[in-house]
């Protein structure tokens, strides 16, 4: 079960995102200003190069890095991501290129937010650009959801559709795919921050 979101509706929601890349969702989120609604008060990473640790710090956010190889098990790195995420008080958790599987212990704890490369439940998984177009699908997307105990599982906010077009490859598509999800993630953690997101089991219902 994704995090409940009613005793969720703070002014000036506090926001950790989590990174692995290159961070262009990131500065997408960093680009809305104050019209995102909410205050990104850390930006935690599992890989020490990520792109999206310097957009942060240019933008003078707080980073952290929590790599899985300084630790001795998965068990270890989920806690010290868990202490990271702690100490910045989140009200929301935003998943921006994170790619790793939280603990149901985190998603349990905080409502987190995922931007996927696909049109879900098609193409799950950390390969959804390729799958789709090894597939042959005329049409993916991206998709917006809450983060539960599943892989790109839990309840769907926003989604929509991105054309496969001739002589597209990974690269291309991708892009074609993030320049959508540059303005949907945004969207949505603005929705999230105004409370205009209501969970009924798997549908997500979205105040006008
Ligand atoms: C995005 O396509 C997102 O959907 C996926 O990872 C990619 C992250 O890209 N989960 P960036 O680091 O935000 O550029």
């Amino acid at each position: 079960m994704a995090a409940p979101l009613a005793r969720v509706e703070p002014v000036d929601p506090r926001i950790v995102v989590l990174i692995s890349g290159s961070g262009t969702n990131l500065q997408a989120l960093l680009d809305r200003g104050d019209a995102l609604g909410g205050e990104i008060v850390l930006v935690a990473s599992d890989r020490p190069g990520a792109g999206g640790l310097e957009r942060a710090e240019a933008a003078g956010i707080k980073t952290a890095v929590v790599a899985p190889a300084d630790f001795a098990d998965r068990q270890a790195w989920c806690a010290a991501l868990e202490d990271a995420v702690d100490g910045a008080a989140p009200d929301l958790v935003v998943l921006a290129g994170f790619m790793r599987i939280l603990p149901a212990s985190f998603v349990a704890r905080w409502p987190v937010l995922n931007v996927h490369p696909s049109l879900l439940p098609a193409f799950p998984g950390a390969h959804a650009v390729e799958e789709a177009l090894a597939w042959g699908a005329k049409l993916t997307g991206c998709t917006v959801h809450l983060v539960d105990e599943e892989v790109d599982h839990g309840p769907i906010v926003a989604q929509e559709a991105v054309p496969i077009l001739p002589g597209d490859t990974p690269d291309v598509l991708h892009e074609r795919i993030k320049a959508v999800e540059h303005r949907l993630l945004p969207d949505c953690v603005t929705l999230f921050c105004r409370g205009a997101l209501h969970v009924d089991g798997r549908h997500v219902r979205i105040d006008k």
